[in-house]
């Protein structure tokens, strides 16, 4: 079994087909299962004791469906697989294993507590803009406020939606993003969730999880070692809160230093974004000693880097240092803008320095699996750090239970 299977399946032999097949289905039981325990979670988290042994009831079964169909699976092969997935909820965890998940938690706990700073400070600054210069900015009325009986809240949530519809098909264009109010739908929606998606995944690697499997040592310690960082299709700026916070939980900077000399933030529609990466950076970043400084700076990813337009970028990014910055973040745009980025990247990975790390995050892995097909094999070294990490049959298929994630180093 191998990355055969991402070949169409009219060209798989019948066995590689049923391989495909029972992959697929494994997947499927991992997200079911998946989607109960967060649903018992979050009714225990809620105390909502109904909702709670109605989930536990549901999760039983659905465990006690589980050990008949893994004696299925068994001619397959795929039992060392079930276990992989399980092992971190059915086995007890060594000490230092259960240590790592608590700081994870604590660095996931702190992001919520930065979003309220940051959130205020957004809502505060915007009001103020919108006073002083109603031209660029429609009103954007406290989250707390209502319109014809509809919470402002609700409001922004229904803008977000066509702009993440869009988003989400590959057919945004810039003109989405001057509604402010869908850009702040989207603060709220998606911010705390993808800088802890920074946080899960980069924690996987915390040598003191090794009992799951042997992981790649050089990664981490390059991690923690990050002193730059760009944003590649910032939007607000959540990546790289995730980022620093992490940094800030397991790099051993002193806690009077700076946590990161430098972070690049780059968007096609960074015009529209600034105002809502100023609070965090003026407001949370630099304040509170994660970042040193911070460039906002417009990049088209559908344009090869050394295209005119952007020439700014690659200036910031390459002419102070050679070889560019310690870390790349791209999180959710290659799937937005599907396979037209490959010159913007194949760019920026011939110019970074060796040991450079780039960070993908996107909602299934094609994508990812065609940037290591075009770029990877001999400038690259990766690590899939999600759902699939120590199941290499998995990372062959689009799907993962939750967002695909790839880190990788140049070789
Ligand atoms: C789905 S959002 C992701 C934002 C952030 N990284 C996150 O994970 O929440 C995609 C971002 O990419 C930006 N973007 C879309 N097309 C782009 C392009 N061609 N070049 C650079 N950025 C682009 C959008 O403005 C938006 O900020």
């Amino acid at each position: 079994m191998s990355s055969n299977i991402l070949r169409p399946n009219h060209e798989l032999t019948d066995r590689e087909l049923s391989e495909k097949r029972g992959l697929k289905r494994l997947l499927k039981r991992q997200m079911r299962r998946r989607k109960l325990e967060v649903r018992l979670n979050q009714a225990i988290m809620r105390k909502d004791a109904v909702t709670e042994q109605f989930s536990r009831v549901e999760l039983d079964q659905f465990l006690r469906e589980e050990e008949n169909e893994l004696f299925k699976t068994q001619s397959m092969n795929l039992v060392a697989l079930e276990n992989d997935y399980n092992t971190s909820s059915s086995t007890i965890l060594p000490k230092e294993h259960r240590e790592s998940e608590a700081e994870q938690a604590k660095a996931q706990y702190d992001i919520e507590e930065l979003y309220q700073t940051y959130y205020d400070l957004l809502e505060k600054q915007l009001e103020s803009k919108q006073n002083g210069n109603s031209e660029h900015y429609e009103k954007t009325p406290k989250a707390c406020d209502t319109t014809n009986g509809t919470l402002i809240k609700d409001h922004q949530k229904a803008e977000a939606r066509v702009l993440l519809i869009n988003m989400t098909k590959g057919t945004q264009t810039v003109d989405m993003f001057e509604n402010s109010t869908a850009l702040m739908g989207y603060v709220r929606q998606k911010f705390q969730e993808r800088a802890c998606l920074a946080i899960s995944s980069l924690c996987k690697l915390d040598p003191r999880r090794a009992d799951l499997g042997q992981q790649p040592p050089q990664f981490w310690n390059l991690l923690l070692a990050c002193r730059s960082i760009c944003s590649i299709g910032c939007g607000p700026g959540c990546d790289v809160l995730g980022l620093v916070k992490f940094l800030q939980c397991f790099a051993a900077t002193p806690k009077d230093e700076t946590l990161v000399d430098r972070v690049i933030f780059l968007d096609w529609t960074m015009d529209k974004w600034e105002p809502f990466l100023r609070p965090l950076i003026d407001g949370v970043l630099i304040p509170q000693k994660y970042v040193a400084s911070a460039d906002c700076v417009f990049g088209d990813v559908l344009r090869p880097l050394s295209e005119d337009c952007n020439q700014t970028a690659k200036d910031l990014l390459f002419l102070q240092e050679e070889g560019g910055v310690d870390l790349y973040v791209t999180s959710y745009l290659l799937t937005e803008t599907r396979g037209k980025w490959h010159d913007f990247y194949r760019d920026i990975i011939d110019m970074a320095k060796p040991g450079a790390l780039f960070l993908f995050a996107e909602p299934k892995a094609w994508q990812l699996h065609s940037l290591m097909e075009q770029h990877g094999s001999t400038k690259m070294e990766y690590v899939w750090l999600d759902s699939s990490m120590y199941s290499p049959m998995m990372q062959a298929l689009e799907g993962r239970v939750g967002p695909a994630v790839l880190l990788c180093r140049k070789l």
